[in-house]
């Protein structure tokens, strides 16, 4: 093939507005740009040929791993075959009935109706609007605040940016808007009083959360959003009985509870849901990326039976449900849905992620858990961690001006693996595809062990 790379890189600097991107250096080529070729299993190969582990799995989503032909197959017959149609007005396809046949049927007890979008976004923001909507059809409108977790990951839309408690999708951009409140994370590693036992801590946010409703009175709090593991805000798994404290709490106001498992979904935690795998029991649950393994954009909001009883009489109000997106259930989407989860349950991934992803964070922490600027080893299923300290008996942090995990993940890069440097902290995030076998999960071990010794001596 004709290497087109060095007019790409032109082009892609001149006209390609990237998304989580530095708009200046990368415009003005000081950072690399790096086309992305091709992929097979957990393996991505770019256009100067040279080809890496992906143990991020794009951003945690390509679950199967790459170049699945059964997933391609099924998207190319329903192209052919029948390339769009809309789900308005009780329009269906093959493909988008089946499938949410075949998530319910996955999904936590008590789920019973799918509402399809295209991004985890778009869902979350679903979710905010079926919220408000079952409070004005239980005649309670001024039910309708919303409380988030700082550190929570939810999107980036006016809504759902407001929802995410992370510092850098706020600044700039006027958000957080109300009526949408953030609570203490999660976060046991970081807790302010160190003398706490897990459970204890989990107490206590459960505590903030309940002066929290009482402060702005329960009568107008609708719902409460978290991912069962803080994603994107470091991974984090929830301290020792942390969600039956704060389920709690929600029980006794009646506020619902919206469990995002857009990175949980589908596998990721070795149990089909997050849910399931933390005794959640949610009453509206997002999903996306793991649903179609990003083979084609979808996402879902999946509903109780409790709440599609109240919205049912909602529209038997007020008519036709008003809130629907052109592509909704979109069928080539959704048939690569369908061809996934069959390919997760013939390879037993959920197993899998559940087996390796143990093998992979014990190998991480035998590794890396006594090197003196690793602070913690974290992670569940197939989802790990490593949080860097710039003292490890005082619990002090870098300086983020020294930008600690962006070179280890560099340092990592060049090693042939691809973690992720969280945006909120000196913390290499790994979320491999599930398919990651032990020789896979050793290769990636040794190059972070070597990345970190590295960058390490250099500060
Ligand atoms: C837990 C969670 N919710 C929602 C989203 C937003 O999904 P999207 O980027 O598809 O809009 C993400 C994305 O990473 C996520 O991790």
């Amino acid at each position: 093939m004709l290497d087109r790379s060095n007019e790409l890189n032109a082009w892609d600097r001149d006209h390609f507005f990237h998304p989580s991107t530095h708009m200046g250096t990368h415009a003005r080529g000081e950072s690399p740009t790096r086309i992305i070729r091709s992929g097979k299993g957990v393996h991505i190969t770019d256009s100067t040929g040279s080809t890496s582990i992906d143990a991020f799995a794009g951003l945690y989503c390509v679950n199967v791993g790459y170049g699945r032909q059964e997933i391609a197959d099924a998207i190319a017959r329903q192209a052919r075959e029948l390339a769009y149609y809309h789900a308005y007005v009780g329009h269906g396809t093959d493909a988008s009935i089946t499938l949410a046949k075949m998530i319910i049927d996955r999904a936590p007890e008590g789920m019973s109706r799918v509402y399809f979008g295209l991004s985890g976004s778009d869902a979350n923001e679903t979710n905010i609007k079926l919220v408000w909507y079952y409070n004005n059809v239980l005649g309670r409108p001024e039910k309708k605040k919303i409380i988030s977790r700082w550190r929570g990951y939810h999107g980036s839309g006016v809504m759902t940016g407001s929802l995410t408690g992370l510092e850098l999708f706020h600044n700039a951009f006027d958000l957080p808007r109300a009526p949408i409140l953030h609570t203490e994370a999660p976060y046991y590693f970081r807790r302010a009083d160190r003398s706490m036992s897990e459970e204890q801590f989990s107490q206590h946010c459960a505590d903030k959360l309940e002066e929290m409703i009482l402060a702005e009175g329960p009568e107008t709090v609708a719902a409460f959003i978290g991912e069962p593991i803080l994603g994107t805000g470091g991974i984090v798994p929830p301290p020792a009985h942390y969600w039956e404290k704060i389920q709690a709490v929600l029980n006794k106001y009646d506020i619902l509870l919206i469990a995002d498992e857009v990175v949980t979904g589908f596998g990721r935690l070795g149990t089909m849901f997050g849910s399931d795998h933390y005794g959640i029991k949610p009453d509206l649950i997002t999903i996306a990326k793991g649903l179609t393994s990003a083979y084609a954009p979808l996402s879902g909001v999946i509903v109780s039976d409790n709440v599609w009883q109240v919205l049912v009489k909602g529209s038997d109000m007020l008519g036709s449900l008003g809130h629907g997106w052109t592509y909704s259930a979109h069928p080539i989407c959704a048939a690569a849905g369908a061809a996934n989860l069959e390919l997760i349950d013939k390879l037993d991934l959920v197993t899998n992620a559940g087996e390796t992803g143990a093998y992979f964070r014990k190998s991480l922490t035998q590794a890396l858990g006594d090197h003196p600027i690793v602070g913690e080893v974290r992670g569940d299923g197939m989802l790990a961690a490593v949080e860097f300290v710039a003292d490890k008996d005082d619990r002090t942090f870098f300086d983020p001006a020294l930008k600690v995990g962006p070179r280890i993940a560099t340092a990592l890069a060049e090693r042939g693996v691809i973690g992720r440097a969280m945006p909120q902290g000196d913390i290499l995030g790994f979320a491999p595809p599930l398919c990651l076998t032990r020789d896979e999960a050793d290769v990636v071990v040794k190059a972070a062990a070597e990345a970190v010794d590295a960058v390490a001596k250099s500060l």
